[in-house]
């Protein structure tokens, strides 16, 4: 299962990146979380411990592994560069393993721009190709907010999409670009997911206002969410409302995944 989670600043992206990412962990699949967020914090919701996180580099800051692996630099665009370059150790090298969850941060990244056959891009590409791997492993990639960036390259590497909105109209704004910008590069499967919702009118609205997607679930607003975060814990584990919600949506993108296989 490949799953890209996008939708607006601030919607609850990287939350809920992190709880699935937990779910899946805790029921012993193979999970790859990949922060593709410029200014990376995946990692704090996942509560990965400071001493990890420090060791993290993200993969496009490796200059010289790239240079290595592409024949090129970073940046630079034409000449003559590996379109598939050695990537089999990146993720040990480059990844830290926190209760079941592999993460990898990107950095600053451009995956977006469909024509961009830049060094980084055809590394990632290898990268995640690599990576994925078998049928019950899981990719959670947590994108970063808006839309200019979701390119083919990004959308190659998915076959599902979660698109993040709060109860209101200019997340849903956002959400339907979002769509249209998917459909119109081939990806088809996007799923709505109702975050910081207050009551049942909410869940309503987004219900019967979504761009044409359907929805996936709802994570209900909790203010325990911003208590985990000042106190540095998982909301995995410090907010059991959103942790059964999670769950929840697991179980539905499993069965949906194996009715798709079948
Ligand atoms: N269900 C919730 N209840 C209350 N607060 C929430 C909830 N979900 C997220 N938040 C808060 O909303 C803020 C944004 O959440 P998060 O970082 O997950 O969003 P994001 O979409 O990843 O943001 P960005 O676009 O900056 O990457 C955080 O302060 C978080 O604590
Ligand atoms: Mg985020």
């Amino acid at each position: 299962m490949k799953i890209a989670i996008t939708g607006k600043g601030g919607v609850g992206k990287t939350t809920l990146t992190a709880l699935l990412a937990q779910v899946w962990a805790d029921r012993k699949r193979e999970v790859l979380a990949v922060d593709a967020d410029p200014s990376p914090c995946l990692a704090g919701a996942l509560g990965f411990p400071s001493e990890l996180r420090a060791g993290l580099r993200p993969v496009a800051e490796m200059d010289d592994l790239i240079y290595e692996r592409t024949g090129a630099r970073p940046g630079q665009v034409g000449g003559f560069f590996t379109i598939n370059p050695r990537v089999d150790d990146i993720p040990e090298r480059f990844s830290a393993l926190h209760r079941g969850v592999r993460l990898l941060e990107m950095g600053a990244v451009d995956t977006g721009g469909s024509g961009c056959i830049c060094p980084e891009s055809a590394m990632l590409k290898t990268l995640f190709t690599h990576l994925l791997f078998r049928k019950d492993d899981v990719l959670l990639l947590d994108m970063y907010a808006g839309v200019e960036h979701l390119g083919r390259a990004t959308v190659d590497f998915v076959d599902l999409m979660l698109v993040v909105v709060e109860p209101t109209r200019r997340s849903l704004g956002t959400a339907a670009q979002i769509r249209k910008l998917a459909n119109d590069i081939g990806l088809q499967r996007l799923l709505l997911v109702g975050n910081k919702v207050r009551n049942p009118d909410e869940a309503d609205f987004l219900a019967k206002e979504s761009p044409g997607m359907p929805v996936l679930g709802i994570l209900p607003h909790d203010p325990l969410v911003q208590e985990a975060d000042r106190l540095g814990v998982a909301v995995y584990d410090y907010v059991p409302s959103l942790r059964k919600a999670a769950e929840g949506m697991a179980d539905l993108l499993e069965q949906e995944t194996a009715l798709i296989e079948r």
